[in-house]
């Protein structure tokens, strides 16, 4: 038998037939645009394997739409295949909205059904999107009162020390309003909440009052003792207020009788949607303010109430423009990044830059670094992108590699990312485009659906906040309010109440 030897003349006729397409497990997201052997994707997450993710890119780069896609199709796939007591959920939290209105959009053109059990959080809108917001019924997941009282302090020194509100809150004051908020976590008033800390300092009566109302020794005399000059008292009143009642419906969320309740929000299958864009006045610090309350909340109360290892189902917690919460709440993100895995918890991580991040910090910084599945990365300006390639490529791949991709990465164009997973060689990729015509005409077709989502939460208006000089002071007090959401569980009757 004739052997035919010349292969170059073989291949001359027949190309190299294209690789066979890469079998993924069938619980994986794709997330590149078609034609890309092996296509980019993600996994399911488990307690097998870290999944959470960063993704990076500047303004306009599209990483929205990215993981808005990737989500959308992860979504479906839950809603599909999996059992509903074992579906995953999803708390979104979206420091600009377009990730947050977007989602409804997919969600009503391929997953409609997931719309039943999708709440929309908005505490800048002025009906649609409110939701009970007392903090002092809030979940405290183990956290003692005064450490509660703390944190919330901590984060109203900030939130005023920036931007429109200016001029940084000294110690003393916030020595003050950690004691305030203490005396009012202390407090069994039905009607009680955090802006009667704004209320008691309105009034030369105010703290002595509160103080009457408060049931622990300690919290108390740690109050009265606080000897301040009136106008810093007043000027600190003020900043509460800023934050806290700055208008009516927010007084209102912060006063009502019960607070939303994250066991509820990352039920299986429940998908949470926090659109924190558009703050009153344009006042980004309370954006932060919020945004950096809500993301606490949720991540504190999933890793207090899973065990470790858990079996319960999957939980995804995604901040885009997470630069805002970066310096505030790095302590409770770097906790759930390197501790998420066994409670079946993850993180995606989107922002503009890398430095941002690790301005914000530098410990999170590292601790996504080595800790991320995942890693998408977009368009970055010139020292981004040498951060980046120095931090998160460096060890893994040769210097004149990552200098390459740094030299790529300056000019990439929207849409298109480098991808690496784990301490593999990135690759670059195209994003798969989400049928945006497609999703707009859904949220036409089904806006009865989508409006119900965004009042889900309050379906009655709340009842307008009582304050504190409305109370009488002392164990006789005013009668409990009768209001209550029929989705968030009783709050135990006060002993005075
Ligand atoms: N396939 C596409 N074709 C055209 N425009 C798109 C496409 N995908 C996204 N866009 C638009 O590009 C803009 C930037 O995308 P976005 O995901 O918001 O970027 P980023 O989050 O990185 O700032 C948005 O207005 C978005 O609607
Ligand atoms: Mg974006």
């Amino acid at each position: 038998m004739a052997i035919d030897f010349d292969f170059s003349r073989r291949h001359h006729h027949h190309p190299p037939a294209p690789p066979p397409p890469v079998a993924l497990p069938a619980d994986s997201t794709v997330v590149s645009a078609r034609g890309l052997e092996p296509p980019v994707s993600l996994r399911r997450p488990s307690t097998q394997s870290s999944e959470s993710l960063i993704c990076l890119g500047r303004s306009g780069s599209r990483k929205s739409t990215l993981m808005l896609q990737s989500y959308v199709r992860a979504i479906a796939y839950e809603y599909r295949h999996v059992a509903p007591g074992r579906r995953r959920s999803f708390a979104i939290i979206d420091f600009k909205d377009d990730l947050a209105e977007g989602l409804l959009a997919g969600l009503a053109a391929e997953v409609p059904q997931a719309l039943e059990n999708t709440y929309f959080l908005n505490p800048f809108s002025r009906n649609a999107g409110i939701f009970p917001y007392n903090l002092v019924h809030a979940d405290a997941c183990g956290t003692p009162n005064d450490m509660r009282a703390r944190q919330i302090a901590h984060l109203v020194g900030r939130a005023s020390g920036t931007g429109v509100l200016a001029v940084a809150l000294g110690g003393r004051q916030l020595e003050l309003i950690a004691a305030l908020f203490h005396a009012i976590f202390e407090c069994d008033h039905p009607s009680r909440s955090l802006a009667w800390a704004a209320d008691a300092l309105a009034s030369s009566d105010g703290i002595g009052r509160l103080a009457s109302l408060c049931r622990s020794e300690r919290a108390r005399r740690t109050l009265l003792s606080l000897r301040l000059p009136p106008d810093v008292l007043a000027s600190t009143g003020t900043r509460i207020r800023s934050v806290l009642s700055a208008y009516q419906d927010l007084e209102n969320m912060m006063s009502a009788p019960t607070c939303v309740n994250w066991r509820n929000l990352t039920s299986p299958g429940t998908v949470t949607i926090c659109a924190l864009g558009k703050p009153i006045g344009g006042a980004l610090e309370l954006a932060e303010f919020h945004g950096n309350v809500l993301v606490r909340q949720c991540i504190e109360f999933l890793l207090a109430s899973r065990t470790s290892p858990t079996n319960q189902p999957p939980v995804t917690v995604a901040i885009d423009e997470c630069q805002m919460a970066a310096s505030a709440i790095h302590d409770c993100l770097r906790r759930v990044i390197e501790t998420g895995r066994s409670r079946n918890v993850q993180v995606h991580l989107i922002c503009q830059g890398t430095r941002a991040l690790r301005d914000a910090s530098g410990a999170l910084f590292e601790s996504l670094l080595t800790n991320c599945a995942y890693t998408f990365c977009g368009r970055l300006s010139s020292s981004d992108a040498t951060l980046f390639c120095r931090e998160a490529l460096g060890p893994s791949i040769p210097a004149a590699a990552a200098n390459r991709i740094a030299g790529e990465l300056i000019s990439l164009p929207p849409g298109e990312f480098f991808f690496s997973e784990g301490d593999g060689k990135p690759r670059r990729f195209r994003g798969a485009p989400p049928d945006l015509n497609a999703w707009r005409q859904a949220s036409v077709s089904r806006a009865g659906d989508i409006a119900a989502v965004r009042r889900r939460l309050c379906p009655q208006p709340l009842p307008p906040a009582t304050h504190l000089w409305d109370v009488a002071s002392g164990p006789s007090a005013m009668p409990p309010t009768s209001w209550v959401d029929p989705r968030t569980p009783r709050q135990p009757r006060s002993r005075l109440g």
